[in-house]
């Protein structure tokens, strides 16, 4: 008791020292270290075999620039976004099942790779890869869809209550960082998955995309894949 008492004075008082100097620094040293990008883009391109960390690289490409359509774009992602998306493949204390499942329902491959990330990493990771660049953003595909795409994302689609994707994602689909992710240069495969996900109820349940998606077709999701992953 003595000495958790002596610690407890000595922590106070170094604290108000701290303080006494500087509010900013005081802050910092209460709360978590601050992201190092160096040390995610370690992670990122090398992995971790003695903790089981698969390196990032070998599925979503050099600097998060993706060659395949399945596995997401990263680069360029606002970081806030990554780290609440690493996050919610784990299972959090208490929960059942991970916040996000992959699009058929089943465990997604990324809950078993954030399973073994701590939370610096997660944070190391997402800080380096959303200061990397979209070298080789995805294009829409289809020209049949550019007009009805265009439409939702413009103006949404009011007769199902559905509201314009630019409101949120930024009229050329660059995202708000801290609130919403960048959707330009994504595959537009991808896109589709990820809403036919949330409409399904395996992610992110709660979220403003759960009931947006819920309201569209799939010709309308399609479409406004197709035409947000050609926005730039
Ligand atoms: C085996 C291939 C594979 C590896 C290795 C992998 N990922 Fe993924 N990642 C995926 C797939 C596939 C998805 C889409 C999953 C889904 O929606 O269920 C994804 C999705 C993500 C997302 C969500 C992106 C978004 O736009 O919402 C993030 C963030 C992510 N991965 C980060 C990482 C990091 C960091 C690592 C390394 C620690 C990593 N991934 C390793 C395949 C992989
Ligand atoms: C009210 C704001 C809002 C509107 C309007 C909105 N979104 Fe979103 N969107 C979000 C938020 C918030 C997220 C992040 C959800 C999460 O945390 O998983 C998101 C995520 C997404 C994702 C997942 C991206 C990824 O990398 O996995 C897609 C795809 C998406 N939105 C498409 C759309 C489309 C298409 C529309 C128009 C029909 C739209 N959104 C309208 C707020 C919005």
């Amino acid at each position: 008791m003595k000495r958790v008492l002596s610690r407890l004075v000595l922590a106070s008082g170094l604290l108000f020292c701290v303080a006494a100097v500087s509010p900013s620094i005081a802050a910092d040293a209460a709360g978590p270290a601050k992201p190092d990008a160096a040390k995610g883009a370690q992670l990122y391109e090398q992995g971790d075999a003695a903790r089981g960390v698969v390196a990032c690289v070998s599925c979503h490409g050099a600097a998060g620039n993706s060659t395949i359509p399945v596995n997401p774009n990263l680069a360029a992602q606002a970081h806030e976004y990554l780290y609440k998306q690493l996050l919610s493949f784990r299972i959090l204390e208490g929960a059942k099942a991970p916040t996000r499942m992959g699009a058929d329902g089943s465990p997604s491959v990324m809950s078993a790779m954030a399973g073994s990330l701590t939370d610096a990493d997660m944070q190391n990771l997402a800080v380096y890869l959303a200061q990397q660049k979209l070298t080789a953003p995805a294009t829409a595909t289809s020209e049949k869809t550019v007009e009805l795409g265009q439409k939702i994302w413009r103006a949404g689609n009011p007769d199902r209550n559905v509201p314009a994707c630019a409101g949120c994602h930024s009229p050329n689909g660059a995202g708000i960082p801290s609130q919403y992710p960048r959707l330009s240069g994504q595959y537009p495969s991808y896109i589709e998955t990820q809403l036919k996900s949330f409409r399904a109820g395996n992610r992110a349940v709660g979220s403003p995309m759960h009931q947006i998606a819920d309201r569209m077709s799939d010709t309308d999701i399609k479409a406004v894949s197709d035409y947000a992953a050609g926005l730039r």
